[in-house]
């Protein structure tokens, strides 16, 4: 766990436009200045991220949210004072002070409070409000523990702080709830039907190619280097193999696989969820041909873990 002196150098390495891996409590994030355009650039660097993939500000308090974007509508408000510090992203107007790279020209700008004491203490002591996407390369799996940043960003980033596997371990879910019908950009750690009790019933957009409504969307995206096969829901996973790994729920497969990851032996969506990535990651390590994955139940946080694979599975094709 970061210690005093580490975080207070992270974030002198921030204010002076560096970039620094954190924990957040959905997944790490890969924070610059976003008051700071040089800064948030090597963010795009570092990532290989398109320049039309906006980053995400994080705040260290709700409190800090008015003083950077002015008043916002009521039910931003409403949402920010329900579920921040949380894994929930909102959308704002974009203040003159926010350079444009870091909404990559959008007249709007993500932003989130993340519930994780580390990230907050980084971003206080720092000062400024921080722009992070998620500290992976572009396209690929989401970093759950500061080992995959380690492997996958390496010496990109200045600082890694480490604080342990993240709590829900895919990343937040993004409203646009400026209008009168809110609508969900990305499924994400807070279930839709939590932001519903809010807001009402709110649209679900979730865009997948060309110029994207939230780029995360792009089809494939969050993928192994591995071809993931997503399973229909109830289709039996055929034979195993020995260069093939498997991705369950609950139930261990029948057969022998190169590999086996369940993501939750009790059935919990919300240890699925958590395990998800760190799964598929060791699944990726395991020197698999393919990885078969089967779907989770299509509710709460269950939604978002079947959205994730859909995308892996996005660039597969029988061979
Ligand atoms: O949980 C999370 O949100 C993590 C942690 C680090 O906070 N961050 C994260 O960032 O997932 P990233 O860059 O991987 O995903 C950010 C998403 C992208 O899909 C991006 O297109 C969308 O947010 N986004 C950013 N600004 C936007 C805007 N103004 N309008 C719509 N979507 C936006
Ligand atoms: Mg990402």
């Amino acid at each position: 766990m970061p210690a005093d002196g580490d975080l207070a150098e992270a974030a002198s390495v921030l204010r002076t436009g560096g970039l620094v891996a954190f924990p957040t409590e959905t997944v790490y994030g890969l924070g610059a200045n976003a008051l700071d355009a040089r800064a948030a650039a090597r963010i795009f660097e570092a990532k290989a991220r398109p320049s039309f993939d906006p980053l995400i500000t994080h705040l260290a308090e709700v409190a800090d949210l008015e003083p950077l974007v002015g008043s916002v509508p009521p039910a931003v408000a409403a949402l920010a004072a329900r579920f921040w510090p949380g894994p929930l992203t909102l959308i704002v107007d974009r203040p003159e002070v926010v350079p444009p790279i870091v909404t990559s020209g959008l007249a709007t700008m993500a932003v989130r409070v993340p519930d994780n004491e580390y990230a907050r203490r980084l971003i206080a002591a720092a000062g400024v409000p921080v722009a992070a996407p998620s500290a992976n390369r572009f396209g690929q799996l989401s970093p759950t523990r500061a080992e995959h940043v380690v492997r996958g960003l390496g010496a990109a980033v200045d600082v890694v702080l480490d604080g342990g596997p993240t709590r829900c371990g895919i990343e937040s879910t993004i409203v646009d709830a400026r209008g009168d019908h809110p609508v969900v950009l990305r499924l994400g750690a807070l279930p839709v039907e939590e932001v519903e009790k809010v807001t009402g019933p709110v649209i679900i957009r979730l865009g997948n190619s060309g110029q994207p409504v939230a780029p995360g969307a792009l089809a494939a995206h969050y993928a192994p280097r591995t071809p993931l096969r997503l399973l229909a829901a109830g289709e039996p996973p055929a034979e195993g193999g020995e260069r093939r790994g498997y991705l369950a729920f609950r139930d261990r497969p029948a057969g022998d696989w190169a590999a086996v990851e369940v993501l939750s032996v009790s059935g919990d969506l919300t240890e699925a969820a958590a395990r998800l990535f760190e799964a598929l990651h060791r699944l990726d390590a395991a020197g698999v041909g393919e990885i078969v994955a089967e779907p989770v139940p299509e509710n709460g946080v269950g939604r978002a873990v079947n959205d994730r694979l859909r995308r892996a599975a996005a660039t597969w094709r029988p061979h």
